[in-house]
């Protein structure tokens, strides 16, 4: 009886997870995505210990008491920015918790592991132990605690590559001779080695395509612990993650026109200043008044959100500025470009914060035939994402990348601190084009001088 009510909840649960993915896809359903994904591993917790080969539930509790100790204080006081950051290190803990189950799977089992078990061992142990220091790394890249810049040196790839392949090598004699413990530590020292040297090329801010990277060996790590449990919910649950972690990681490489070896191996945002050696152009600055002026009276307004925005924390000003347009009748839309910021969703996580109605999102696709009818574009700390560079200029390192059409509006209004580059650290066109209005400052201060402007004027009519 007790076989066919783990069972249930372990399909059950497999059903859940999987219309939570479905439903985290978009904005209006994300909430339910969450609780639905709740519930699922509620589900799986209660399905797992009901198993009859539990040891020991007092063990069980000091894990739950400690593991909700770290983690409902990393859930409630970390704030918006620091989710790479936060991903990384729930990333690191799964990835180096199957990689220990399978450490001790392999001392405990010796003498009785079949070719295939000691084969989805060696792979839980290898992508565990990579994925534990990988994930590590990426945390101190993003905190700062170690340097974010890419550090490569000649033969670096080589070096990495061999490295892999004297794990994998050592992991398949294991297969094969699994009596051969002593070989076991190299293949986890290897392991724990090649996750901190893969990361150590990759710029600070490639880091969330790489999180998303890492989240993908941190599910087929658990896949595999499933196959070596035999574990059903876990091969599920654990293909799932690895699946949609690498679908993510894969949009995020195309909305940024980059390979995989290029986000791997390409040491991408170190060498680019250099890159914007151009001849001195100028930019026409202009202040908030100026600004409102032109907002009021625009009947369409497109507002393109990007990472200066995140980092102001201005989402709630931009409401503010949202409603005064509004109220004046003016027909108000998002932009939202895929990689605007620095993690998937970052806009849409952010505007939804402020309460902007989701109808008003508009994906790149969609919006980007709109921009030629639209009075204004006002730009708020995004920068790569509307450099026109991108879909003319061959020598750039952002050539091909998709953007959105902002140059194409009636005028254009760029809200950012001064002409430093974003990201990819290259200059951008849109600033020296004749309609377009430098708005120099920060995001959430300016957009407030805005609404005052705005709002002062409406009371002074
Ligand atoms: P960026 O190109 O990075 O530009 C952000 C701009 O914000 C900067 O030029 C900066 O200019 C401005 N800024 C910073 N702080 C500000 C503040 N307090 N107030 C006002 N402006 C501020 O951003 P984007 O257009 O959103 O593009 C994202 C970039 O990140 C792309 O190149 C993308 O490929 C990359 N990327 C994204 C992701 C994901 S998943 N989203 C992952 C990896 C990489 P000032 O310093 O002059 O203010």
């Amino acid at each position: 009886m007790t076989t066919y009510v783990i069972q249930f909840t372990y399909v059950a649960a497999a059903a859940l997870f999987i219309l939570s993915l479905k439903w985290l896809g978009h904005p209006t359903t994300a909430r339910r995505g969450v609780r639905v994904g709740e519930l699922g591993m509620a589900l799986a917790i209660v399905g797992t210990l009901l198993h009859t080969e539990i040891v020991s539930y007092q063990w069980i509790l000091v894990g739950f008491v400690l593991g909700s100790a770290i983690g409902l204080p990393l859930a409630v006081f970390m704030p918006m920015t620091h989710v790479p950051q936060r991903t990384a290190l729930s990333h690191a803990f799964g990835a180096l918790a199957a990689a220990l189950v399978g450490t001790s799977e392999y001392y405990l089992r010796s003498g009785e592991l079949s070719t295939f078990t000691m084969a989805v061992l060696s792979v839980e142990v290898i992508l565990g132990f990579l994925t534990f220091t990988g994930s590590l790394m990426a945390f101190g890249k993003l905190q700062d605690l170690v340097p974010s810049r890419p550090i490569v040196y000649p033969g670096q790839n080589a070096v990495n590559l061999s490295l892999l392949a004297a794990a994998v090598g050592c992991a398949v004699y294991l297969v094969r001779n699994p009596g051969s413990s002593a070989l076991f530590p190299v293949v986890a020292g290897l392991s724990l080695l090649f996750g901190v040297l893969l990361l150590i090329p990759i710029g600070g801010a490639d880091m969330p395509t790489v999180i998303a990277l890492l989240n993908s060996y941190a599910g087929l790590s658990a896949a595999a612990m499933g196959f070596l449990l035999d574990n059903n919910l876990l091969i599920v649950a654990g293909a799932l993650d690895g699946s949609s972690g690498f679908i993510l990681s894969v949009i995020m490489c195309r909305a940024m026109n980059r390979s995989f070896t290029n986000v791997l191996f390409g040491g991408f945002g170190q060498v680019r200043v250099a890159a914007g050696a151009v001849e001195q152009r100028s930019a026409r600055s202009a202040t908030a008044e100026d600004a409102a002026a032109i907002l009021e009276a625009a009947s369409s307004v497109i507002i393109i959100p990007g990472y200066g925005m995140a980092v102001a924390q201005a989402q709630h000003k931009v409401r503010e500025l949202y409603d005064a347009l509004t109220r004046r009748g003016v027909d108000v839309k998002f932009a939202i470009h895929p990689v605007a910021g620095r993690m998937p969703g970052h806009m849409n996580v952010l505007l939804a914060e402020a309460d902007i109605p989701y109808d008003r999102l508009v994906e790149m696709e969609e919006i980007n035939p709109e921009f030629p009818r639209a009075d204004v574009s006002l730009v708020i700390g995004a920068n790569d994402v509307t450099n026109p560079a991108a879909r003319h200029d061959k020598a750039s390192p952002i050539y091909g990348m998709p953007i959105l059409d902002v140059d194409k509006a009636r005028t254009v209004m760029v809200i950012k601190r001064s002409m430093s580059p974003g990201f990819a650290g290259i200059d951008n066109e849109l600033y020296y084009m004749e309609k377009t209005m430098m708005l120099f400052g920060d995001a959430k201060h300016f957009v407030g001088e805005l609404v005052k402007e705005m709002t002062g004027a409406r009371l002074g009519a």
